[in-house]
C-alpha cells in the first residue's frame, strides 16, 4: 500500500478505511489506555494525530515513543471527537522505524532563531523552518510561473565566469592551480594563463551581461539562479550565496523595467498568501502580527517612484539624526532606505536616476551626465530588494563608461559586439530572493530563510 501525505489526508472529505502514514513523532500526550501521537511528514505545516491503543502489540513501546522518532502508521481515519481537528488516525499497527534518543535537540519547547542555526540540518523539522521552506519552494515556481505566462524565455546563465558585472571586484575565485605552489610569471604575479580556464576565473555576481545578450536576441528572458559575492559585510540581509531572479528586456526603458519590477513583486506576494496560507498563518501569527497588514499595503500601493536627488532632499530634511548622514553622491544606507519606505512614505519606493559614479559601468547615461538611468526597488522592514537600470545601448558612451571604470576591453569584448549589431534600448533588473523571502515571511534575518547559509567565517552544513 502507498504512503498518504498527511496534506492529503487533512484534505479528505469522508473518513477511510485503511490509510498508511510515514513520519516522525512531533508529541506524544499519554492517557490511561492510550496514547495520543502527533506525526508529522514534512508534507504540511498540521500534524496528523495517531490514537494508539492498548491492543496494540508494541503498545508497551509506543507508550514511550520518543520525539523525533521515524515511525510508520497503518489504520483507520475517522473523524476526530478532539477539538483542533477534522481527523486522527485510529492505529492498527505502529512500526517504531528508527528512534531519536533523548539527546534529540528538537524537544517540545520553543527555540531561538539563533540555536536553531547551530542545527541548521535539523531545523527543518521544526513548524516554523517547514514553513519557511515549503514557502521557498513554492516561491521558485511562481518566479517561473509569472513569467513563463508573460511569454519570457528562461535562460541558463554561467555560473563560472572570466567577468565581474557590478565591478566591485566581490569575487571567489575559482582555480584549479596548486594554491601551495601557483606557477608565477616573471613579475612574480600567478600565471593564469596555466589555470584550468587559461584565464582568471571566478563565480558569477549576477547573471545580468549574459541575460542581456540573450534580451537582444529572444526579446524578453530571465535568469534565476545562485549567485555569489565575497563582500565582507556581516549583516542580517547579505549572504555570500543566494539566488537572484533577473529578467532582461530587449525594447524597454526605465519605466516599462519599474513596470514590472512592481508587477513582479506584488505578483509573488499575491501568489503566496493564497497559494501557502496555511504556512504564511504561522508568520502573521508567530513572528510577526503585522505583517499580513504589512504584505496587504504593498498589494494596494502604488509604489512611489523618487528620483534619488529628491530621495536625498527628503532624508536631509526630515529632522531625522542618520549615523550616515544622506548627500548627493553617496550611496543610500540601509538607514536611509528604511526611513523613506517605513516612516516617509510608508509603502515600497522606487528610486531612480542614481549619481553614475555610484553605479556600474552598464548603466545608460542621463542627459544631464551627472546621473544613470538607475533604480531600486525598496520595501519596508528590508530596504533594497531590487536593483536594476536600462542599460547603456549606445557603443560609444558603454566603451566610454567601461574605460572610466578600468575595464578592459578585451574580456568584455562580446559585451560591447552587442552594441555594435543591432543595439536597442533594453532594460532589467535583479530581485534577490531570499530578500524577498524575508520580506514575505517577516523573517528578520537572511540566514533563517536559506536552507544552508554560507556567510563569512561560516560553511558549516
Ligand atoms: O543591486 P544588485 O547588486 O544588482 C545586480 O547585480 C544587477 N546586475 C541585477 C540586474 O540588473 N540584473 O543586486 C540585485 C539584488 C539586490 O537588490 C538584493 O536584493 C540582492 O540582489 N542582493 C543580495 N541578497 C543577499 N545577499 C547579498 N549579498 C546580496 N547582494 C545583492
Ligand atoms: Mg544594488
Amino acid at each position: 500500500m502507498k504512503r498518504s501525505k498527511i496534506k492529503d489526508l487533512l484534505h479528505a472529505d469522508v473518513p477511510q478505511d485503511s490509510v498508511l502514514v510515514k513520519g516522525w513523532v512531533r508529541t506524544r500526550r499519554d492517557a490511561k489506555d492510550f496514547s495520543f501521537i502527533e506525526v508529522n511528514d514534512g508534507s504540511c505545516l498540521t500534524n496528523i494525530q495517531i490514537v494508539a491503543g492498548g491492543g496494540l502489540d508494541n503498545f508497551a513501546e509506543v507508550k514511550k515513543v520518543s520525539l523525533g522518532t521515524a515511525v510508520i502508521v497503518s489504520g483507520r481515519m475517522i473523524r476526530s471527537a478532539g477539538k483542533g481537528q477534522q481527523w486522527e488516525v485510529a492505529a492498527e499497527k505502529i512500526t517504531l522505524l528508527s528512534p531519536a534518543p533523548e539527546s534529540y535537540p528538537l524537544q517540545k519547547k520553543r527555540h531561538s532563531d539563533e540555536f536553531l542555526r547551530t542545527i541548521a540540518h535539523l531545523r527543518p523539522r521544526t513548524n516554523k523552518y517547514g514553513a519557511v521552506f515549503r514557502i521557498r519552494s513554492e516561491l521558485a515556481y511562481a518566479v517561473h510561473d509569472f513569467f513563463r505566462k508573460k511569454g519570457f524565455t528562461y535562460v541558463h546563465t554561467p555560473i563560472i565566469t572570466a567577468s565581474d558585472c557590478e565591478g566591485a571586484g566581490e569575487m571567489f575565485q575559482v582555480t584549479a592551480l596548486d594554491l601551495r605552489r601557483p606557477p608565477q610569471k616573471e613579475d612574480g604575479a600567478t600565471d593564469f594563463s596555466l589555470d584550468f580556464f587559461g584565464a582568471p576565473a571566478n563565480l558569477t555576481v549576477s547573471g545580468q551581461l549574459s541575460a542581456e545578450m540573450f534580451a537582444l536576441s529572444l526579446g524578453d528572458v530571465y535568469t534565476f539562479g545562485p549567485t555569489f559575492r565575497a563582500e565582507n559585510s556581516n549583516t542580517r540581509r547579505h549572504a555570500a550565496e543566494f539566488w537572484m531572479v533577473e529578467p532582461e528586456m530587449a525594447f524597454c526603458d526605465l519605466g516599462g523595467n519599474m513596470d514590472l519590477a512592481e508587477e513582479t513583486v506584488k505578483y509573488l506576494i499575491g501568489h503566496i498568501l493564497t497559494a501557502c496560507r496555511e504556512d504564511m498563518e504561522l508568520f502573521i501569527r508567530f513572528v510577526d502580527p503585522s505583517l499580513g497588514v504589512k504584505l496587504e499595503n504593498i498589494l494596494s500601493a502604488d509604489f512611489v517612484r523618487l528620483r534619488y536627488e529628491s530621495a536625498v532632499e527628503v532624508l536631509e530634511h526630515c529632522g531625522q539624526k542618520f549615523q550616515y548622514p544622506a548627500a548627493f553622491g553617496a550611496d543610500l544606507q540601509s538607514e536611509h532606505e528604511r526611513y523613506l519606505t517605513e516612516q516617509h512614505f510608508k509603502k515600497p519606493v522606487m528610486v531612480y536616476d542614481y549619481p553614475a559614479a555610484i553605479k556600474p559601468f552598464y548603466m545608460r547615461c542621463n542627459d544631464d551626465h551627472k546621473t544613470v538611468a538607475a533604480m531600486d526597488v525598496l520595501v519596508p522592514g528590508i530596504g533594497e530588494i531590487i536593483g536594476g537600470s536600462q542599460r547603456e545601448e549606445r557603443l560609444d558612451v558603454l566603451v566610454s563608461r567601461m574605460a572610466e571604470a578600468g575595464l578592459s576591453r578585451e574580456n568584455y569584448w562580446w559585451y560591447i559586439d552587442s552594441r555594435r549589431f543591432g543595439s536597442v534600448e533594453h532594460s532589467g533588473f535583479g530581485l534577490g530572493f531570499e530578500r524577498l523571502m524575508m520580506l514575505l515571511t517577516g523573517m528578520a534575518n537572511i540566514r533563517d530563510v536559506i536552507p544552508f547559509p554560507r556567510t563569512p567565517g561560516s560553511i558549516d552544513f
